[in-house]
Protein backbone atom coordinates (compact mmCIF):
# COMPACT_ATOMS: atom_id res chain seq x y z
CA UNK A 1 0.00 0.00 0.00
CA UNK A 2 1.20 3.31 -1.03
CA UNK A 3 2.18 5.95 2.11
CA UNK A 4 -0.05 8.73 2.42
CA UNK A 5 2.43 12.08 2.40
CA UNK A 6 2.64 13.49 5.14
CA UNK A 7 3.69 17.39 3.30
CA UNK A 8 0.06 18.30 1.56
CA UNK A 9 -1.12 18.18 -1.51
CA UNK A 10 0.89 17.67 -4.80
CA UNK A 11 2.88 14.94 -3.45
CA UNK A 12 2.51 11.41 -4.28
CA UNK A 13 5.93 10.10 -6.55
CA UNK A 14 5.86 7.43 -8.45
CA UNK A 15 7.80 4.80 -6.39
CA UNK A 16 10.79 3.08 -7.58
CA UNK A 17 8.82 -0.12 -8.47
CA UNK A 18 6.58 1.96 -10.69
CA UNK A 19 6.26 2.12 -14.51
CA UNK A 20 4.75 4.55 -17.13
CA UNK A 21 1.36 3.73 -17.83
CA UNK A 22 0.68 2.27 -21.17
CA UNK A 23 -3.00 3.53 -21.64
CA UNK A 24 -4.06 7.38 -22.35
CA UNK A 25 -5.08 7.71 -19.11
CA UNK A 26 -3.97 5.38 -15.82
CA UNK A 27 -5.36 5.79 -12.15
CA UNK A 28 -3.23 4.13 -9.89
CA UNK A 29 -3.87 3.76 -5.87
CA UNK A 30 -5.59 7.04 -5.89
CA UNK A 31 -6.03 8.31 -2.24
CA UNK A 32 -7.88 11.73 -1.66
CA UNK A 33 -8.05 12.46 2.03
CA UNK A 34 -8.77 15.10 4.18
CA UNK A 35 -8.13 15.79 7.52
CA UNK A 36 -10.58 17.12 9.80
CA UNK A 37 -11.75 18.15 13.54
CA UNK A 38 -13.87 14.71 13.31
CA UNK A 39 -10.83 12.37 12.07
CA UNK A 40 -9.81 11.90 8.08
CA UNK A 41 -12.31 11.78 6.02
CA UNK A 42 -11.27 8.96 3.44
CA UNK A 43 -13.17 10.36 0.30
CA UNK A 44 -11.34 8.45 -1.70
CA UNK A 45 -9.11 5.04 -0.78
CA UNK A 46 -7.22 3.45 -3.17
CA UNK A 47 -8.88 3.34 -6.70
CA UNK A 48 -7.30 2.50 -9.73
CA UNK A 49 -8.82 2.29 -13.26
CA UNK A 50 -7.52 3.12 -16.99
CA UNK A 51 -9.22 4.59 -19.92
CA UNK A 52 -8.70 4.86 -23.36
CA UNK A 53 -8.83 8.00 -25.82
CA UNK A 54 -11.88 7.47 -28.15
CA UNK A 55 -13.64 5.71 -25.13
CA UNK A 56 -16.22 6.57 -22.01
CA UNK A 57 -15.85 5.66 -19.12
CA UNK A 58 -18.73 5.80 -16.76
CA UNK A 59 -18.17 5.99 -12.90
CA UNK A 60 -21.87 5.53 -10.75
CA UNK A 61 -22.49 5.49 -7.05
CA UNK A 62 -24.69 7.33 -4.83
CA UNK A 63 -23.81 10.83 -2.91
CA UNK A 64 -20.97 10.69 -0.94
CA UNK A 65 -18.89 7.94 -2.82
CA UNK A 66 -16.12 10.19 -3.40
CA UNK A 67 -17.21 10.64 -7.31
CA UNK A 68 -16.45 14.31 -7.02
CA UNK A 69 -13.41 14.19 -5.40
CA UNK A 70 -12.07 11.61 -7.75
CA UNK A 71 -12.61 14.23 -10.64
CA UNK A 72 -10.89 16.76 -9.09
CA UNK A 73 -7.97 15.23 -8.07
CA UNK A 74 -7.14 14.33 -11.59
CA UNK A 75 -7.69 17.72 -12.49
CA UNK A 76 -5.74 18.70 -9.73
CA UNK A 77 -8.40 21.05 -8.09
CA UNK A 78 -9.07 18.49 -4.87
CA UNK A 79 -7.80 21.69 -2.80
CA UNK A 80 -9.91 24.30 -3.93
CA UNK A 81 -13.61 24.49 -2.63
CA UNK A 82 -15.68 25.17 0.57
CA UNK A 83 -13.54 22.52 2.56
CA UNK A 84 -10.07 23.73 0.75
CA UNK A 85 -8.54 25.75 3.81
CA UNK A 86 -6.88 22.60 4.96
CA UNK A 87 -4.59 20.53 2.79
CA UNK A 88 -5.73 17.48 1.05
CA UNK A 89 -3.41 14.43 1.03
CA UNK A 90 -3.13 12.86 -2.20
CA UNK A 91 -0.93 9.74 -3.04
CA UNK A 92 -0.98 6.94 -5.84
CA UNK A 93 -0.31 7.80 -9.65
CA UNK A 94 -2.28 9.80 -12.01
CA UNK A 95 -1.01 8.87 -15.72
CA UNK A 96 -2.51 11.34 -18.33
CA UNK A 97 -0.79 10.61 -22.00
CA UNK A 98 2.82 9.63 -20.14
CA UNK A 99 2.75 12.59 -17.73
CA UNK A 100 2.38 11.66 -14.15
CA UNK A 101 0.37 14.64 -12.77
CA UNK A 102 0.84 14.23 -8.80
CA UNK A 103 4.80 14.65 -9.46
CA UNK A 104 4.53 16.70 -11.51
CA UNK A 105 5.13 20.40 -11.35
CA UNK A 106 2.14 22.35 -10.58
CA UNK A 107 2.66 24.67 -13.16
CA UNK A 108 2.87 22.27 -15.63
CA UNK A 109 -0.37 20.68 -14.88
CA UNK A 110 -2.19 24.12 -14.23
CA UNK A 111 -1.07 24.45 -18.48
CA UNK A 112 -2.79 20.47 -18.96
CA UNK A 113 -6.00 21.70 -17.20
CA UNK A 114 -8.50 23.63 -19.89
CA UNK A 115 -6.08 22.69 -23.20
CA UNK A 116 -5.82 18.81 -22.60
CA UNK A 117 -8.22 18.62 -19.49
CA UNK A 118 -11.49 19.77 -19.17
CA UNK A 119 -14.12 19.37 -16.41
CA UNK A 120 -18.08 20.18 -17.07
CA UNK A 121 -19.98 20.57 -13.64
CA UNK A 122 -23.13 19.97 -12.35
CA UNK A 123 -23.98 23.65 -11.77
CA UNK A 124 -22.77 25.66 -15.13
CA UNK A 125 -23.04 28.46 -12.76
CA UNK A 126 -20.23 27.82 -10.50
CA UNK A 127 -17.92 27.61 -13.44
CA UNK A 128 -19.44 30.44 -15.39
CA UNK A 129 -18.37 34.01 -14.33
CA UNK A 130 -21.83 36.15 -13.80
CA UNK A 131 -20.51 39.24 -14.39
CA UNK A 132 -18.73 38.29 -18.48
CA UNK A 133 -20.53 36.86 -20.87
CA UNK A 134 -20.51 34.22 -22.32
CA UNK A 135 -19.02 35.44 -25.51
CA UNK A 136 -15.93 36.78 -23.50
CA UNK A 137 -15.66 33.95 -21.20
CA UNK A 138 -14.88 31.54 -23.84
CA UNK A 139 -12.46 34.07 -25.35
CA UNK A 140 -10.69 34.15 -22.51
CA UNK A 141 -10.50 30.35 -22.34
CA UNK A 142 -9.36 29.92 -25.59
CA UNK A 143 -6.44 32.57 -25.43
CA UNK A 144 -4.93 31.21 -22.25
CA UNK A 145 -3.90 28.57 -24.67
CA UNK A 146 -3.31 30.02 -27.66
CA UNK A 147 -1.78 32.69 -29.04
CA UNK A 148 -4.38 34.42 -31.46
CA UNK A 149 -6.33 37.83 -31.53
CA UNK A 150 -9.36 38.77 -29.69
CA UNK A 151 -11.06 38.67 -32.94
CA UNK A 152 -10.18 34.64 -34.05
CA UNK A 153 -10.95 33.81 -30.82
CA UNK A 154 -14.45 35.23 -30.49
CA UNK A 155 -15.08 33.47 -34.02
CA UNK A 156 -14.16 30.53 -32.31
CA UNK A 157 -16.60 30.85 -29.41
CA UNK A 158 -19.36 31.70 -31.49
CA UNK A 159 -18.39 28.38 -33.99
CA UNK A 160 -18.82 26.34 -30.32
CA UNK A 161 -21.82 27.52 -29.21
CA UNK A 162 -23.26 27.04 -32.41
CA UNK A 163 -21.48 23.51 -32.07
CA UNK A 164 -23.23 22.98 -28.85
CA UNK A 165 -26.49 23.99 -30.51
CA UNK A 166 -27.46 27.07 -29.26
CA UNK A 167 -29.56 29.40 -31.55
CA UNK A 168 -28.23 32.71 -32.79
CA UNK A 169 -24.83 32.07 -31.79
CA UNK A 170 -23.25 35.27 -33.27
CA UNK A 171 -26.12 37.00 -31.26
CA UNK A 172 -25.98 34.62 -28.12
CA UNK A 173 -22.43 34.94 -27.67
CA UNK A 174 -22.88 38.78 -26.16
CA UNK A 175 -25.42 37.22 -23.65
CA UNK A 176 -24.83 37.26 -19.89
CA UNK A 177 -25.00 33.83 -18.30
CA UNK A 178 -28.46 34.91 -16.58
CA UNK A 179 -29.86 35.22 -20.05
CA UNK A 180 -29.63 31.59 -20.80
CA UNK A 181 -32.05 28.91 -19.55
CA UNK A 182 -30.33 26.03 -16.93
CA UNK A 183 -30.04 24.09 -20.08
CA UNK A 184 -28.01 26.80 -22.63
CA UNK A 185 -26.10 27.28 -19.64
CA UNK A 186 -25.50 23.64 -20.11
CA UNK A 187 -24.23 23.85 -23.19
CA UNK A 188 -22.42 26.94 -22.71
CA UNK A 189 -20.27 25.17 -20.43
CA UNK A 190 -19.70 22.43 -22.65
CA UNK A 191 -18.70 24.74 -25.18
CA UNK A 192 -16.01 26.62 -22.79
CA UNK A 193 -14.69 23.14 -21.67
CA UNK A 194 -14.55 21.89 -25.71
CA UNK A 195 -12.71 25.08 -26.45
CA UNK A 196 -9.63 23.87 -26.70
CA UNK A 197 -10.27 20.02 -28.25
CA UNK A 198 -8.94 18.52 -24.74
CA UNK A 199 -8.19 15.22 -25.11
CA UNK A 200 -9.65 14.46 -21.77
CA UNK A 201 -13.27 15.55 -20.33
CA UNK A 202 -14.70 14.74 -17.45
CA UNK A 203 -18.39 15.45 -16.73
CA UNK A 204 -19.76 15.80 -13.06
CA UNK A 205 -23.55 14.98 -13.14
CA UNK A 206 -23.63 17.38 -16.10
CA UNK A 207 -27.18 16.30 -16.27
CA UNK A 208 -28.71 16.05 -12.88
CA UNK A 209 -30.26 19.38 -12.45
CA UNK A 210 -31.75 19.31 -15.77
CA UNK A 211 -35.09 17.76 -16.93
CA UNK A 212 -35.53 14.67 -18.48
CA UNK A 213 -35.75 16.20 -21.91
CA UNK A 214 -33.08 18.51 -21.93
CA UNK A 215 -30.89 15.42 -19.90
CA UNK A 216 -31.06 13.38 -23.07
CA UNK A 217 -30.04 15.68 -25.21
CA UNK A 218 -27.26 16.99 -23.44
CA UNK A 219 -26.11 13.55 -23.00
CA UNK A 220 -26.49 13.26 -27.21
CA UNK A 221 -24.52 16.26 -27.33
CA UNK A 222 -21.72 14.96 -24.81
CA UNK A 223 -21.81 11.55 -27.61
CA UNK A 224 -21.36 13.44 -30.77
CA UNK A 225 -18.61 15.53 -29.56
CA UNK A 226 -16.87 12.72 -28.32
CA UNK A 227 -16.89 10.91 -31.70
CA UNK A 228 -16.21 13.97 -33.82
CA UNK A 229 -13.30 14.79 -31.06
CA UNK A 230 -12.14 11.17 -30.21
CA UNK A 231 -11.48 12.38 -26.54
CA UNK A 232 -11.33 10.17 -23.56
CA UNK A 233 -14.54 11.00 -21.17
CA UNK A 234 -15.38 10.42 -18.02
CA UNK A 235 -18.69 10.75 -16.82
CA UNK A 236 -19.57 10.80 -13.35
CA UNK A 237 -23.64 10.01 -12.04
CA UNK A 238 -25.70 8.57 -9.15
CA UNK A 239 -27.99 7.28 -11.66
CA UNK A 240 -26.74 4.14 -13.62
CA UNK A 241 -29.29 4.78 -16.61
CA UNK A 242 -27.50 8.07 -17.65
CA UNK A 243 -24.48 5.99 -18.38
CA UNK A 244 -26.81 3.12 -19.61
CA UNK A 245 -26.11 3.75 -23.83
CA UNK A 246 -22.96 6.08 -23.25
CA UNK A 247 -20.13 4.32 -21.75
CA UNK A 248 -17.70 1.61 -22.42
CA UNK A 249 -17.04 0.83 -19.23
CA UNK A 250 -18.70 1.20 -16.08
CA UNK A 251 -16.95 1.68 -12.21
CA UNK A 252 -18.97 1.72 -9.15
CA UNK A 253 -17.59 3.23 -5.83
CA UNK A 254 -19.12 2.73 -2.50
CA UNK A 255 -17.10 4.49 0.10
CA UNK A 256 -14.57 5.74 -1.35
CA UNK A 257 -13.86 2.49 -3.24
CA UNK A 258 -14.62 0.65 -6.41
CA UNK A 259 -16.84 -2.13 -5.50
CA UNK A 260 -16.91 -3.49 -9.57
CA UNK A 261 -16.25 -2.68 -12.76
CA UNK A 262 -15.68 -3.99 -16.34
CA UNK A 263 -17.49 -3.37 -19.72
CA UNK A 264 -20.49 -1.95 -19.51
CA UNK A 265 -22.23 -4.62 -20.99
CA UNK A 266 -21.13 -6.79 -18.04
CA UNK A 267 -22.41 -4.77 -15.31
CA UNK A 268 -25.53 -4.44 -16.71
CA UNK A 269 -26.18 -7.83 -17.34
CA UNK A 270 -24.10 -9.56 -15.81
CA UNK A 271 -23.22 -7.82 -12.46
CA UNK A 272 -20.99 -9.48 -9.71
CA UNK A 273 -21.45 -7.44 -6.80
CA UNK A 274 -24.90 -6.44 -4.84
CA UNK A 275 -24.15 -3.12 -4.07
CA UNK A 276 -24.82 -3.00 -8.22
CA UNK A 277 -27.76 -5.25 -8.38
CA UNK A 278 -29.30 -2.35 -6.02
CA UNK A 279 -28.36 0.22 -8.14
CA UNK A 280 -29.95 -1.48 -11.24
CA UNK A 281 -32.65 -2.53 -8.69
CA UNK A 282 -33.57 1.89 -8.27
CA UNK A 283 -33.17 2.50 -12.24
CA UNK A 284 -36.60 3.87 -13.44
CA UNK A 285 -37.75 1.98 -15.96
CA UNK A 286 -40.74 2.72 -18.60
CA UNK A 287 -42.82 -0.07 -17.99
CA UNK A 288 -43.24 1.14 -14.27
CA UNK A 289 -46.49 3.49 -13.93
CA UNK A 290 -44.44 6.18 -11.67
CA UNK A 291 -41.26 7.51 -12.81
CA UNK A 292 -39.93 8.15 -9.25
CA UNK A 293 -36.45 6.97 -8.20
CA UNK A 294 -36.41 4.37 -6.03
CA UNK A 295 -33.86 4.76 -2.98
CA UNK A 296 -30.53 2.38 -4.64
CA UNK A 297 -30.86 0.50 -1.20
CA UNK A 298 -31.64 0.43 2.24
CA UNK A 299 -29.84 2.14 5.07
CA UNK A 300 -27.49 5.47 4.28
CA UNK A 301 -23.98 5.49 2.55
CA UNK A 302 -21.07 4.76 5.13
CA UNK A 303 -19.18 7.10 7.31
CA UNK A 304 -15.72 7.76 5.35
CA UNK A 305 -14.42 8.38 8.55
CA UNK A 306 -15.37 5.58 10.59
CA UNK A 307 -15.79 3.05 7.75
CA UNK A 308 -17.76 -0.26 8.38
CA UNK A 309 -14.69 -3.00 9.29
CA UNK A 310 -14.46 -5.84 6.93
CA UNK A 311 -16.47 -5.10 3.33
CA UNK A 312 -18.24 -1.57 4.00
CA UNK A 313 -21.43 -2.33 2.29
CA UNK A 314 -21.92 -5.25 5.15
CA UNK A 315 -24.50 -2.89 7.23
CA UNK A 316 -26.62 -2.87 3.95
CA UNK A 317 -26.41 -6.09 2.39
CA UNK A 318 -28.77 -9.09 2.03
CA UNK A 319 -26.36 -11.24 1.83
CA UNK A 320 -23.88 -10.34 4.25
CA UNK A 321 -24.57 -13.40 6.02
CA UNK A 322 -23.61 -15.77 2.93
CA UNK A 323 -20.07 -15.24 2.65
CA UNK A 324 -18.46 -18.53 5.29
CA UNK A 325 -16.75 -17.55 8.81
CA UNK A 326 -18.07 -14.09 9.13
CA UNK A 327 -15.85 -12.92 6.66
CA UNK A 328 -17.97 -10.11 5.60
CA UNK A 329 -17.68 -8.17 8.41
CA UNK A 330 -14.09 -9.19 9.29
CA UNK A 331 -12.15 -9.15 6.25
CA UNK A 332 -11.87 -6.18 3.31
CA UNK A 333 -12.93 -8.08 -0.11
CA UNK A 334 -10.31 -7.26 -2.67
CA UNK A 335 -11.23 -6.68 -6.40
CA UNK A 336 -10.67 -10.07 -8.18
CA UNK A 337 -11.33 -11.02 -11.51
CA UNK A 338 -15.16 -12.36 -12.25
CA UNK A 339 -14.48 -12.66 -16.34
CA UNK A 340 -12.65 -10.79 -18.62
CA UNK A 341 -11.05 -7.45 -17.47
CA UNK A 342 -14.23 -8.07 -15.02
CA UNK A 343 -13.49 -6.78 -11.38
CA UNK A 344 -15.54 -7.19 -8.36
CA UNK A 345 -15.37 -6.98 -4.63
CA UNK A 346 -17.08 -9.17 -2.73
CA UNK A 347 -17.00 -12.15 -0.61
CA UNK A 348 -19.24 -14.81 -2.58
CA UNK A 349 -17.81 -17.26 -4.63
CA UNK A 350 -18.37 -16.53 -8.04
CA UNK A 351 -20.67 -19.79 -7.71
CA UNK A 352 -22.97 -18.03 -5.01
CA UNK A 353 -23.16 -14.59 -6.80
CA UNK A 354 -24.00 -16.27 -10.05
CA UNK A 355 -26.36 -18.17 -8.26
CA UNK A 356 -28.58 -15.14 -6.72
CA UNK A 357 -28.23 -12.67 -9.97
CA UNK A 358 -30.08 -15.18 -11.91
CA UNK A 359 -32.55 -17.06 -9.94
CA UNK A 360 -33.55 -14.10 -7.21
CA UNK A 361 -32.04 -10.56 -8.78
CA UNK A 362 -32.21 -10.70 -12.76
CA UNK A 363 -36.16 -11.92 -12.93
CA UNK A 364 -36.97 -8.95 -10.82
CA UNK A 365 -35.81 -6.29 -12.41
N1 LIG B 1 -12.48 19.20 1.25
C1 LIG B 1 -13.09 18.25 1.93
N2 LIG B 1 -12.91 18.09 3.25
C2 LIG B 1 -13.54 17.12 3.94
N3 LIG B 1 -14.39 16.24 3.40
C3 LIG B 1 -14.62 16.34 2.07
C4 LIG B 1 -14.00 17.35 1.27
N4 LIG B 1 -14.44 17.21 0.00
C5 LIG B 1 -15.28 16.16 0.02
N5 LIG B 1 -15.38 15.64 1.25
C6 LIG B 1 -16.18 14.47 1.65
O1 LIG B 1 -15.80 13.40 0.81
C7 LIG B 1 -16.91 12.57 0.54
C8 LIG B 1 -17.03 12.32 -0.93
O2 LIG B 1 -17.44 13.50 -1.53
P1 LIG B 1 -17.77 13.62 -3.08
O3 LIG B 1 -16.61 13.14 -3.88
O4 LIG B 1 -18.20 15.02 -3.30
O5 LIG B 1 -18.98 12.63 -3.26
P2 LIG B 1 -19.88 12.39 -4.54
O6 LIG B 1 -19.38 13.27 -5.64
O7 LIG B 1 -19.74 10.94 -4.85
O8 LIG B 1 -21.27 12.73 -4.12
C9 LIG B 1 -18.11 13.26 1.17
O9 LIG B 1 -18.38 12.61 2.38
C10 LIG B 1 -17.66 14.67 1.40
O10 LIG B 1 -18.28 15.23 2.51
S1 LIG C 1 -18.64 -9.05 0.93
FE1 LIG C 1 -20.47 -9.58 2.08
S2 LIG C 1 -21.38 -7.62 2.63
FE2 LIG C 1 -19.90 -7.22 1.02
S3 LIG C 1 -21.07 -7.25 -0.84
FE3 LIG C 1 -20.24 -9.32 -0.57
S4 LIG C 1 -21.84 -10.42 0.55
FE4 LIG C 1 -22.33 -8.26 0.72
MG1 LIG D 1 -20.39 14.80 -6.67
Amino acid sequence: MTELSKSGAAVGEPTAASHAATAFLEVRDLKVHFPTDDGLVKSVDGLSFKLEKGKTLGIVGESGSGKSVTSLGIMGLHTAGQYGKRKARISGEIWLNGTELLSADPDHVRKLRGRDMAMIFQDPLSALHPYYTIGQQIVEAYRIHHNVDKKTARKRAVEMLDRVGIPQPDKRVDNYPHEFSGGMRQRAMIAMSLVNNPELLIADEPTTALDVTVQAQILDLIRDLQKEFGSAVIIITHDLGVVAELADDILVMYGGRCVERGPADKVFYEPRHPYTWGLLGSMPRLDREQQDRLIPVKGSPPSLINVPSGCAFNPRCPYADVPKDNLTRTVRPELTEVGSDHWAACHMTQEQRERIWTEEIAPKL
